[in-house]
């Protein structure tokens, strides 16, 4: 392997891209035509899934990111390891959804594929999606000295 060639990607993720891609398939998106399917990793190797869900409403859309992550809090699952996104232009997470999934995971590492090809962004760090989160805590940003 020369120094060009990135890394193979572990089975489980190939595998949670088909699954993310039959999800998309499932996606409520007739405003948009734009699928995404999604399959978030606990800790344990549990997984959840979503699809992006839209409405006539346009704002009470869900991205399938939060859609699963709502289905893996409510089963229990908060230690995410991996998510894995796919979409027509392998889209990044929107800003709602980094702030949603940086709650209970800020390390989970993040994959970015598409429908089709063997294209995948990734591993990133949910982290550096999200400088400067907002949490509760003290913020511990940079001051002015003066
Ligand atoms: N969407 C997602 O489901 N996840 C993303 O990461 C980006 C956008 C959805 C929302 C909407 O239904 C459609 O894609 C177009 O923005």
């Amino acid at each position: 392997m020369d120094e060009s060639t990135p890394p193979a990607l572990p089975k489980r993720i190939r595998e949670a891209i088909e699954r993310a891609r039959e999800i998309a398939s499932r996606a409520h998106c007739p405003y948009s035509q734009f699928h995404v399917g999604c399959v978030l990793i606990d800790a344990s190797g549990r997984w959840f899934e979503g699809c992006n869900v839209e409405n006539a409403s346009y704002s009470v859309t869900l991205c399938a990111e939060r859609v699963a992550a709502s289905q893996a809090v409510a089963q229990g699952s908060r230690d995410w390891k991996e998510i894995i996104i796919v979409s027509p232009t392998r889209v990044s997470p929107c800003g709602t959804c980094r702030q949603f999934l940086f709650e209970f995971a800020p390390d989970m590492q993040v994959y970015l594929g598409d429908l089709t090809t063997d294209d995948v962004i990734g591993p990133l760090a949910l982290r550096d999606f999200l400088p400067m989160a907002m949490t509760l805590q003290q913020t511990e940003l940079p001051r002015r000295n003066s």
